[in-house]
């Protein structure tokens, strides 16, 4: 089966002024997309709903993160529901990436939490999972990975997983330049389909997005990208420039 080729672009922290803002934006928004893709961007909190309304509507806008809980005093957070993110179009949040998971010290229980939370809240779900360096020299990346999304599952049912894109992002090759090879990048997502087929269903392995994350770039997309198992990316860096359009096109 087919499963339509995802693109995201996670802008971190960035950018850091209101014209480069507005730069991406029009670098977006006058570029010709490929539209089998879906294209998603997830700007700071701040830009959230500025770039619902300036981006055309072939980009969509998603979240970096939101709370579990659906209300309360809780400083700092932002709320998955009315009039926060679900009720204000935010179609995604990106959970579980590995800046959270180990700067902001989130356990694979809450990643879980969270996720199940947006869900109910009618948010779709970008879940990030990957192992570090060390793991996979010690060859853990399955185990690792097995691990994050294990907690995921025990959480959901098999019907939540239409609503969950996975970004496979071994954090090794987060932001050091440093790629996947393709062998490394199909063997995780066959990986990953293969405990989807024995953990959840043989269905919602066919049917899930696996999409790769780590210093994807114009001149290594579309090797990336004819990978049987390979759905489409999570970028960081190259997501705040021109080539973030080659990337979204690399399908074509
Ligand atoms: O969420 C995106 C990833 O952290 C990848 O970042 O493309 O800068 O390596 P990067």
């Amino acid at each position: 089966m087919s499963r339509q080729f995802f693109v995201g672009g996670n802008w971190k922290m960035n950018p850091v002024s209101r014209e480069e803002k507005k730069a991406l934006v029009n670098t977006l928004n006058s570029a010709d997309l490929d539209p089998a893709t879906e294209v998603v961007i997830a700007p700071p909190s701040l830009y959230i709903l500025p770039l619902k309304d300036t981006l055309k509507n072939n980009i969509q806008v998603s979240a970096q993160n939101c709370y579990e809980k659906p209300k309360g005093a809780f400083t700092g957070e932002i709320r998955r529901v009315a009039p926060q993110l679900a009720d204000a179009g935010i179609p995604y949040v990106i959970l579980g990436h590995s800046e959270r998971r180990k700067e902001f010290k989130e356990s694979d229980e809450l990643v879980a939490g969270k996720t199940k939370a947006a869900l109910e809240s009618k948010l779709k779900v970008i879940l990030c999972v990957g192992e570090d360096k060390d793991q996979r020299e010690a060859g853990e990346t399955a185990a690792v990975v097995n691990r994050q999304l294990q907690a995921v599952v025990n959480v959901l049912t098999p019907g939540d997983w239409s609503q969950i894109v996975i970004a496979y992002e071994p954090v090794w090759a987060i932001g050091t330049g440093i790629v996947a090879t393709p062998e490394q990048a199909q063997e995780a997502h066959a990986d990953i389909r293969a405990f989807l087929k024995r953990q959840v269903s043989p269905e919602v392995a066919e049917k899930t997005r696996i999409i790769y994350g780590g210093s994807v770039s114009a001149n290594n997309c579309n090797n990336l990208a004819t990978l049987p198992d390979v759905d489409g990316f999570l970028v960081g860096g190259a997501s705040l420039t021109a080539q973030f359009v080659d990337i979204i096109n690399s399908k074509r």
